[in-house]
């Protein structure tokens, strides 16, 4: 049974039992911060099971696309090791919200195998959570197991709930035991089962798990009743194919074989047995899978789960010899495989394979050196492998710890982690002492918070509540120095969210701050930097605090546009499209994102002129605040990663609703005009567009303008008539340079007259040596023929010194070079100049670097043919 045939039988059989077919989710779970991605078919049904959440049905059933290389559930080491490990799979599953539960579920599980996959009853083995009397029952008195195939599963060394049979989705979260069905592979492969100490080979395995979700896990470890108890099964496709398809081994299945073969094909590999060859195609999907759902390779949180599976694949790839980009090559092969089952695969397999392919290209260079290393140090020690040396494999070559860790395991070679963690620790140190200069952080402060009313007045009455000085605090700061000032009340915005802090002045009756920076001192407590340009400044008095409204109006202009921006580049380049950073300050805004190509100008300018029609419609913006789960109802982007707290500020600005805490402009007619002003690419898979706004922008198209006339006018043009103009230079250019050859040659010519009555007589044969001005490579070979033409028995050397180099040509003619070879010649010159050089007998050619041997070189030329002959 193909593998297609099976995810199609699962999801009618239960559509027959009243249940409903839903798609698979994402891989990246929606805004939950316990899970870094779906590991499994209930994850997109997490609130319904903990009540917070309803569906329109009670039962539902899924194909769900699944990740486990990272997290509560990682299969990354197992992978290629074990039969039946992957890091993506695909998981059928059907769910009760409340709806049946253990007699039903079990039920269905044993009509679905014996009735419609057929699987023969014998073979199956099963366990259940030990205390779990009624699974137990169930299983032995209705369906009728035998009782030595009905196996209790406990609590690892006694830790409540740490079972096999007690399923959690996370640290937190819904969970509840479950209930394992197991098909036995037979004797001929190793292993025992479940619970008997050969459990962890591949005879026995776990096909199909049935979790009574029962709990909700806190934080604490504290297990809270579920409002109602639920049902959620996952069944691997890919161990049921190999059941089906009577093969013992996931990688033998259909879609794996067809994926080995290309990945063979790809790496030139030919046991088709090799455990790289399945890393590479069980990584491909993987891999491939977590770029469509919008993640790339990066140094942090998904983006490093992606890379390192990525290259954990090119390791294996290196191995099988293969050093060149070869992996995006088998996007096209999964596609083949699963195309048809993941439309989203096929629309996006492009963008898939390029992403791919830069990060190969990334990590291609290193590779290679790294494992120099590698083998170094290990030649060196064979027995184990010290952290520092693992750690420069990380920091300075991109080895994940896992990838090395997975070449010392080949090689039964122990791997110093600790060593590496310490080294780790040791590098986040220095570059902790390394960021402190903006020194907001380090100063201690046990005060008020502040109160910001910067986001509606940008002057206020306030008191100074502390003063810093060289880092310590200060009862007073004096004319010159430099400092801190907090205020128990401020306008002045500290940078935060890309959004830089303000500047201004705080004036006191005896004193001026001049505000250069705004920092935070603490999450909610304000820094002003700068210095005290006048009198004297103390803690206590009552000051007047004042934002410079040039530069914030410029700044929030371009933070606003920073957000028409990010929401048109996801229309123009699609949802893939995250923000990675930004820097927004008065004079530009900065914006990193995804995307793993550059920007074409018909882009840029479709962009433009999403971002300038909504600043014509004159948008009010709104800001709110709301709960996390209120703003993403009210369809709030927010960042990828970030935390947020219970409250947001959801910011409204036109039709774009972004989570920012940052200062925006009122109307987005007030932003003026935007204008995109450079992109390009920063890291592999993401691109920075600068663009600027208002003022800027103004300055921008002046600046354009008046560089355009200037061109124009020194062409004797106008802008209008410009690009005609060019062309018509353009022209003029090359028909003078076809002048100048054609004069060249002339010239050459002319000089090969005069210089064919230089020529001396040496025992009958015509000797010249001469230097020609101003002549190229070409010109000393056409005055070259001339002289020989002319002078019949001849052997010449003609030189011309352009730019410190020496050029050179040696001619001899033909019923001479019997006595005189030209490339021998040449050389006799060559040699006195710094160069050398060769050729066929009547004509030979050489450079050197030294003019001033060059009169004495062909001042010797007479003599040095005449000694020869
Ligand atoms: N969620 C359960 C599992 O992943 C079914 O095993």
């Amino acid at each position: 049974m193909k593998s297609s045939e099976i995810r199609e039988k699962f999801l009618k059989f239960f559509e027959s039992k009243g249940h409903t077919i839903v798609r698979s989710s994402p891989l990246v779970p929606g805004n939950d911060p316990t899970m870094l991605l779906t590991n499994s078919g209930m994850v997109q049904f997490k609130d319904v099971f903990l009540g917070l959440d309803s569906r329109p049905y009670s039962r539902a059933t899924s194909v769900q696309r699944c990740v486990r290389a990272g997290g509560k559930h990682n299969d990354l080491e197992n992978v290629g090791y074990t039969a039946r490990h992957h890091t993506f799979f695909e998981m059928l599953g059907n769910f009760s919200f409340g709806d049946y539960f253990k007699r039903d579920a079990i039920n269905f599980a044993w009509e679905l195998l014996t009735k419609v996959y057929l699987l023969p009853a014998d073979k199956l083995t099963v366990t259940v959570y030990f205390e779990d009397d009624e699974a137990y029952d169930i299983w032995a008195n209705e369906i009728g197991v035998p009782k030595e195939r009905i196996i209790r599963i406990g609590d690892n060394k006694g830790s409540r709930y740490a079972s096999d049979n007690f399923w959690q989705m996370a640290d937190v979260g819904p969970c509840g035991p479950c209930t394992e069905i197991f098909y036995d592979h037979g004797a001929d492969i190793w292993g025992g089962p479940p619970g008997s100490a050969e459990e962890d080979g591949d005879r026995f395995i776990e096909i199909w798990n049935l979790v009574f979700m029962q709990f909700n896990r806190d934080e604490a470890g504290v297990m809270h009743k579920l409002p109602k108890p639920c049902v959620d099964t996952g069944m691997g496709m890919e161990r049921l194919a190999a059941v089906l398809q009577h093969v013992h081994s996931n990688y033998e299945i259909d879609l794996f074989q067809n994926l080995i073969k290309a990945a063979a094909r790809e790496t030139g590999a030919t046991d088709l047995e090799s455990k790289s060859l399945r890393v590479i195609a069980d990584h491909i999907r993987a891999a491939s899978f977590l770029i469509v759902d919008g993640i790339i390779p990066g140094a942090e949180g998904h983006g490093y789960v992606l890379r390192r599976i990525i290259r954990r694949a090119l390791r294996h790839g290196h191995k099988l010899g293969q050093t060149k980009p070869f992996f995006y090559k088998l996007v096209e092969d999964l596609d083949i495989e699963m195309g048809t089952a993941y439309p989203e695969l096929k629309e996006a397999k492009a963008r898939v394979a390029a992403t791919l392919k830069a990060e190969e290209e990334r990590f291609g260079e290193t590779l290679e050196n790294g494992m120099k290393i590698l083998e170094a140090q290990l030649a060196k020690d064979p027995s184990k492998l010290d952290g520092a040396t693992a750690f420069t494999l990380y920091d300075t070559y991109g080895f994940p710890l896992d990838l090395t860790a997975d070449i010392c395991r080949e090689r039964n070679i122990t791997l110093d982690e600790d060593g590496f963690n310490a080294a780790m620790e040791q590098q986040k140190k220095t570059a902790r002492a390394a960021g402190k200069f903006k020194m907001a952080a380090n100063v201690e402060y046990s005060g008020e918070k502040t109160k910001f009313i910067g986001y509606d007045d940008l002057s206020v009455e306030a008191k100074v509540i502390a003063l810093y000085a060289n880092g310590a605090s200060v009862q007073e700061l004096k004319a010159g120095e430099q400092g801190i000032v907090v205020l128990d009340t401020t306008p002045f915005y500290a940078e935060s969210g890309g959004q830089v802090g303000d500047q201004g002045e705080i004036k006191a009756a005896g004193g001026l701050f001049t505000v250069e920076d705004t920092l935070k001192i603490q999450a909610d407590v304000f820094g002003q930097h700068g210095v005290l340009t006048q009198g004297s400044l103390k803690v206590g008095e009552i000051v007047a605090a004042q934002v410079d409204l040039h530069k914030r109006g410029r700044t929030i202009r371009n933070h606003s546009a920073t957000h028409l921006m990010h929401k048109a580049l996801r229309e123009v380049l699609g949802g893939h499209v995250a923000q990675k950073g930004s820097l927004v300050d008065p004079d530009k805004t900065r914006f990193d994102f995804s995307h793993n190509a550059p920007l074409t100008a018909e882009q840029i300018a479709e962009v433009e002129a999403k971002v300038n029609k909504e600043i014509l419609e004159n948008h009010a913006t709104k800001a709110q605040h709301m709960s996390f789960d209120d703003a993403v109802k009210h369809g709030a982007m927010a960042l990828f990663g970030e935390k947020y707290g219970d409250e947001v500020r959801v910011l409204d600005i036109g039709t774009s609703k972004e989570l920012c805490g940052g200062v925006h402009v009122q109307r987005t007619g007030d932003i003026g005009l935007f204008k995109i002003i450079a992109e390009g690419g920063v890291a592999a898979g993401i691109r920075r567009v600068e663009a600027v706004t208002g003022e800027g922008a103004l300055a921008l198209v002046q600046g354009m303008a008046r560089k355009l006339n200037e061109a124009a006018s020194a062409l004797k043009s106008n802008p209008d008539e410009l690009i005609v103009k060019i062309g018509a230079v353009q022209d003029q250019v090359k028909s003078l340079e076809k002048e100048l050859a054609a004069l060249k040659s002339k010239l050459a010519a002319g000089q090969g007259d005069e210089l064919a009555a230089q020529a001396v007589d040496v025992n009958g044969i015509k000797v010249l040596a001469a230097t020609l001005d101003g002549a190229d490579v070409t010109g000393l070979r056409e005055t070259m023929d001339k002289l020989k033409d002319k002078l019949k028995t001849a052997a010449i050397v003609l030189a011309s010194v352009n730019d410190g180099k020496v050029s050179l040509i040696a001619g001899v003619t033909a019923d001479t070079t019997s006595k005189v070879k030209a490339g021998e010649l040449v050389n006799f010159v060559a040699q006195q100049v710094g160069g050398k050089g060769g050729g066929r007998p009547d004509m030979a050619q050489a450079g050197g670097t030294d003019p001033s041997g060059l009169p004495g070189a062909l001042a010797g030329v007479a003599e040095w043919i005449g000694s020869r002959l």
